[in-house]
């Protein structure tokens, strides 16, 4: 009968939105959420021994390969948890790359009245002011995927998790820079192909504000150089975590600095794909005359690593990582202590 009630109400508000429920993943619009609200209000009123929890979530971009696994995975876990006594109404909007924006959608949040938010930041110097109104508002904080450093990865930035009700739940992006780079020094000729010695490379970074760009950007080298390999920086550039930009980056590096480019690090697999594609066009062989580097571990990439045609690339679990930032939600939602910090592993895949 619940059921019945809530299909019917869902159909009606389905015209407008989708939205995230218990048993069927669908995904809110942002300018939908007030519908989502209030069938989420009329099913609570309709079924007095069902608890539905409002939960919040913004993606920084939803137009990013690895932000779309990871979001994807946070309702579908959310949907598996549901239970006859106990729902989760998963609402989630997509910043579309603009603080001011995710900043509204955040308000918006506060406004609905959501249980728990699920914040994966456009801006990590942007932190402040979120959790500061988030936390005013008593509702807890799950801040996901770009951990608060402030602008110049500050870390004394992180103080600013000191609150009972919110955390971080990541991967260290460190590991996964330095991952890449010991998968470079395991390689026969450590990367140094034309035995001049030294690796000459290219590195196309993420995002210069985001810390896992900036840390895999450093560790990846700073792991090369730690083991007595000599780096030489050919090219660095801003590819903002996209595939057209990885390839458009390292076709120019290539056309510029042509043999000389021993290794193409990128900050993550969506680049790297790219990357794949220039190298490719300019008739060079991964394995054999040049190495290619990624993070993510999205299935292609690792398709194309057990194929050779990719040096490596380092898992950036989004299951676990999803399902951790689930399971202390669910933790907050039952009024249960939460720690700041939840780390998540990477794993290297060559
Ligand atoms: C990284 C991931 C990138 C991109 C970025 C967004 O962890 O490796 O592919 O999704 O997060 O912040």
């Amino acid at each position: 009968m619940k059921k019945k009630l809530l299909s019917a109400l869902l159909s009606v508000a389905m015209v407008a939105t989708l939205l995230v429920g218990c048993g069927g993943a669908t995904t809110t619009v942002e300018e939908a959420a007030e519908t989502t609200t209030e069938v989420a209000e009329t099913t609570e009123e309709a079924s007095g021994d069902v608890t539905t929890y409002k939960v919040g979530v913004a993606i920084y971009q939803f137009d990013d390969n690895f932000m779309t696994l990871y979001r994807n995975e946070i309702e579908s876990y959310f949907a598996s948890l549901c239970t006859d006594t106990v729902k989760y109404e998963v609402t989630t909007v997509d910043g579309k790359n603009d603080m001011a924006t995710q900043t509204d959608q955040i308000r918006n949040f506060i406004t609905q009245g959501m249980d728990a938010i699920i914040c994966n930041l456009v801006q990590t110097s942007s932190a402040e002011v979120i959790i500061d109104e988030v936390v005013a508002a008593g509702i807890p904080l799950i801040l996901i995927n770009r951990e608060p450093l402030g602008d110049n990865g500050d870390e004394s930035y992180a103080g600013i998790l000191d609150n009972a009700t919110v955390c971080y739940v990541g991967a260290d992006a460190r590991q996964s820079g330095t991952y890449q780079g010991e998968i470079v020094l395991a390689l026969d000729n450590k990367g140094d192909i034309n035995g001049d010695g030294k690796v000459s490379y290219v590195m196309i970074v993420g995002d210069p504000e985001n810390p896992d760009a900036q840390y895999r950007t450093e560790f990846s080298i700073k792991a090369l150089n730690d083991a007595g390999m000599e780096t030489e920086c050919l090219v660095e550039q801003v590819g903002n975590w996209a595939t057209d930009k990885g390839q458009e980056i390292a076709a120019t590096a290539l056309s510029q600095h042509g043999d000389a480019v021993e290794v193409i690090f990128c900050n993550n697999d969506g680049m790297a794909l790219g990357a794949a594609a220039a190298i490719e066009a300019a008739g060079r062989k991964v394995g054999e005359d040049i190495y290619l580097l990624g993070v993510d571990a999205l299935e292609e990439c690792q398709q194309m690593v057990s194929e050779g045609t990719m040096t490596g690339t380092v898992l950036n679990d989004h299951i676990g990582q999803s399902h951790k930032a689930v399971d202390v939600t669910v933790e907050a939602l039952n009024g249960n202590a939460i720690d700041n910090y939840y780390w998540v592993d990477y794993v290297m895949i060559k």
